[in-house]
């Protein structure tokens, strides 16, 4: 029983894992980036999508690739989730939910602090 339990979560685990490569290589691949920032950071207009709620990502995808957008901006979302399949929805929002950063990690400094307005 213990094996089994055992060998359940690191399916999981695995699975976990994959989904999160695949979302990853799906965000470059449909050009996600693009508008969303290669660090999902949003930018301008585009929203940031970066450790956001899964359900809400999916829920908001699902209603894209159905063709409802709730505004005029959000419109131009529909041609990029009309070609995606309940998995790539699944794996993308995987990634963008648990996104994290690895380039930075071993940078951050907890001492550094940006003054002004950031330069806009
Ligand atoms: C051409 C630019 C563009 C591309 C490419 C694009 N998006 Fe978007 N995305 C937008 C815009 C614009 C909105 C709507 C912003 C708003 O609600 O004002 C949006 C909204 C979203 C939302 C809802 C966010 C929210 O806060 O409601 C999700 C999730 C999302 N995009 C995921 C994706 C994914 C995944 C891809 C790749 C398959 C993608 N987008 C590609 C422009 C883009």
């Amino acid at each position: 029983m213990r094996f089994l339990l055992l060998l359940f979560s690191t399916l999981l685990l695995i699975h976990a894992e994959n989904s999160y490569e695949s979302g990853k290589a799906l965000y470059m691949q449909k050009s996600c980036y693009s508008c969303h920032g290669s660090k999902a950071e949003g930018m301008h207009m585009y929203p940031s999508l970066a450790n956001r709620a899964k359900g809400y990502l999916a829920y908001k995808l699902k209603r894209f690739r159905d063709k409802i957008s709730d505004n005029q901006q959000q419109d131009m979302m529909i041609a990029f989730a009309v070609g995606l399949s309940d998995k790539d929805i699944e794996d993308l929002t995987t990634y963008l939910y648990e996104y994290a950063d690895e380039e930075n990690e071993q940078r951050y400094d907890d001492s550094y602090h940006t003054h002004g307005d950031g330069g806009s």
